[in-house]
């Protein structure tokens, strides 16, 4: 008789994240007292402002330690809707548009179990942050690649889009700046893809966690914002990187009124609310001072440059200048040997950790991503080592 003690069938669709196994085993090997420099982990290093965290201490001091409305408290959703109306020019109603949630990939599960039916075709570009592909799963929908191309810096283009449409095509994921390669769309190319959109009226979520980590006089734009794309755009959003608090879980997507209702069904069915006294943080977050932003953004900068030159001089490595997040994702194709391997051999010769690109989908292959969200110190030191391992690989 077969054992009814086992996992849904659809698991073996869904992956674990390729950037977690990573994690994992750097976190066996600094048990073992080896000392890496991490150059792996998409979170900022830097402590959440105080003034944000004394807000959640207040709160919690104060007893506000109950469910909240599912949607989210309405202070946080004014403060949103204030933030949207002034950096994205994005104007909604936050009783009816809005839906604070935990963290931006609650966020875009809710679009993708709400949203998708099974059959139904997701195009996502390729070297994509991986999630995107599994939670697509999880609704029974496909995923379907756009190639993304190194000589265009990685920037998905809409005749790219326009090819890889077929009848079932109905959503397509956008996340400027981008995980993993920091490519930012420019407002020419949205005005493009917002044509592709509109001609074959398909859903797009646009991913932007990252708005705020531009560089090189790059400017973000909102694809809500172009003309007839308010409906049909789900613009998502969140705290973890602008404010650096990946672990206190708020995000939030905005959609059209009438598609609230099946994302809404989803959140409460799953996690009722956001944490109450960390939603009273976030609406501190965004009506306190901005400074702490620029400051965290000015850093990220100047890393940036730093993994830049120093990616350039080393033996193998070809890198694209990312304007964006706090990634690059340079090529590793002369060395002849896989991202893996690469990410393996720099584990173990150099103590650092960086991501394989074939984690991001197979059109990673033969990149490797760098995150630049540890200290200035520590980049300096790690890209020396690595230097020398990708050196001695050489000879
Ligand atoms: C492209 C992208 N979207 C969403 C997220 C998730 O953000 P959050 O912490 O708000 O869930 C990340 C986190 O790394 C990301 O890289």
């Amino acid at each position: 008789m077969i054992s009814k003690v086992k996992q849904a069938d659809r698991m073996k669709r869904i992956h674990l994240s390729g950037i977690r196994k990573v994690f994992e085993k750097v976190a066996e090997l600094e048990r073992k007292g080896a000392k890496i420099t991490h150059m792996e982990i998409g979170r900022p290093d830097f402590d959440t402002p105080s003034h944000i965290k004394e807000a959640a201490k207040k709160a919690l001091d104060e007893g506000f330690v109950h469910y909240t409305a599912s949607v989210g408290i309405p202070e946080l959703r004014k403060a949103i809707a204030e933030k949207l109306s002034r950096d994205n020019g994005i104007r909604i109603d936050p009783d009816r548009e809005l839906i604070v949630t935990l963290g931006a990939n609650q966020a875009i599960f809710l679009c993708m179990m709400g949203l998708l039916n099974p059959g139904d075709e997701v195009l996502v570009p390729e070297p994509m942050f991986v999630y995107y592909a599994d939670w697509g799963e999880f609704a029974g929908a496909k995923t379907v690649s756009v190639p993304l191309r190194e000589e265009e810096n990685f920037r998905v283009r809409a005749e790219d889009i326009e090819r890889c449409i077929t009848p079932k095509s109905r959503m397509l994921i956008l996340n400027s700046p981008h995980n993993p390669t920091g490519a930012v769309l420019n407002r020419d190319t949205l005005a493009a893809i917002a044509e592709v959109a509109k001609k074959f009226d398909l859903l797009v979520l646009s991913d932007e966690i990252y708005e705020k980590m531009v560089y090189d006089g790059a400017k973000h734009f909102s694809i809500a914002t172009f003309p007839g794309m308010t409906d049909r755009t789900l613009t998502i959003n969140g705290f973890s990187k602008a404010f650096s608090m990946t672990g206190w879980r708020l995000g939030y997507v905005v959609a059209n009124p009438d598609l609230m209702s099946a994302l809404l069904k989803v959140h409460q069915h799953t996690v009722v609310c956001p944490v109450s006294f960390a939603q009273k943080g976030a609406a501190a977050a965004l009506t306190g001072p901005q400074g702490c932003v620029d400051k965290i953004v000015r850093e990220f900068d100047r890393r940036r440059k730093l993994v830049i030159d120093r990616l350039n001089e080393m033996e193998g490595v070809k890198v694209a200048r990312p304007q964006g997040a706090f990634y690059t994702f340079p090529s590793i194709k002369e060395t002849g040997r896989s991202s893996q391997e690469i990410a393996d051999y720099l584990l173990e010769e150099a103590g650092v950790a960086v991501v394989p690109g074939s984690a991001f989908g197979s059109l990673g292959e033969g990149y490797i991503r760098i995150a630049y969200s540890t200290s200035y110190d520590d980049l300096e030191e790690g890209l020396s080592r690595m230097k020398a391992a990708l050196a001695k690989l050489r000879s």
